[in-house]
């Protein structure tokens, strides 16, 4: 195992044993597993979702049910293979009932992402809906840019360490083909910015 493969068990093993998480009660009572992430672990590109749903919480693979078949799509259409990229949520949990996750959850789980990105180091990071754009703006000195998703998806930003777009959740195109159409539209940003 290299550094980053151990670095990120390691991240691993700490969730599975975090037992102070408002979620974990859930995870054990419906035999959920954590979602820690998967792919590439040198990717250039880390999409960041929100939290798993059920297909996700019952495989432990995050963007495995409906809104996974989304980005899969949305990956195809730009050329981009999901294994060379890396995939996660801020939060690594089922909320229940698909409920958006509370501040203390994120809270509590957010270290964990700051430290895949640190051991990852992608070039770009990308997020899915509001909660990790939120996250991630806060947390890397864009606390000034932030504003509605509507107004920021689809735009480059550059924090010290990474670029950064914020992209719609693919959940919220399922049904909706507008939506659709602008994230699709915005993968291809993905590409012309030298990376991949
Ligand atoms: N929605 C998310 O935000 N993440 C997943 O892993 C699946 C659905």
């Amino acid at each position: 195992m290299n550094y980053q493969d151990e670095a990120l068990k390691k991240i691993k093993d700490e969730v599975v044993e975090l037992s102070a998480s408002p979620l974990y009660a859930e995870r054990v009572k419906n035999k959920y597993f954590p979602v820690i992430g998967e792919g590439s672990h040198s990717a250039q590109i880390l999409f960041v979702g929100e939290a798993p749903g059920e297909n996700e919480a019952k495989t432990g693979r995050p963007f495995c049910g409906r809104a996974g078949k989304v980005l899969d799509d949305l990956l195809v259409s730009v050329g981009i293979v999901r294994s060379d990229v890396y995939v996660t949520n801020i939060v690594k949990d089922r909320p229940p009932g698909n409920r958006d996750p509370f501040p203390d959850e994120i809270e509590i789980y957010a270290p964990f992402l700051d430290r895949q990105i640190k051991i990852i180091k992608p070039k770009m990071v990308a997020t899915l809906g509001r909660f990790s754009m939120q996250y991630i703006m806060s947390r890397y000195g864009l606390e000034w840019e932030l504003d509605s998703i509507s107004k920021l998806h689809g735009k480059v930003f550059d924090t010290a360490d990474f670029k950064f777009v914020p992209l719609y959740h693919p959940a919220a195109a399922i049904y909706n083909q507008h939506l659709l159409d602008t994230l699709k539209e915005d993968f291809k940003i993905l590409k012309t910015c030298g990376i991949v």
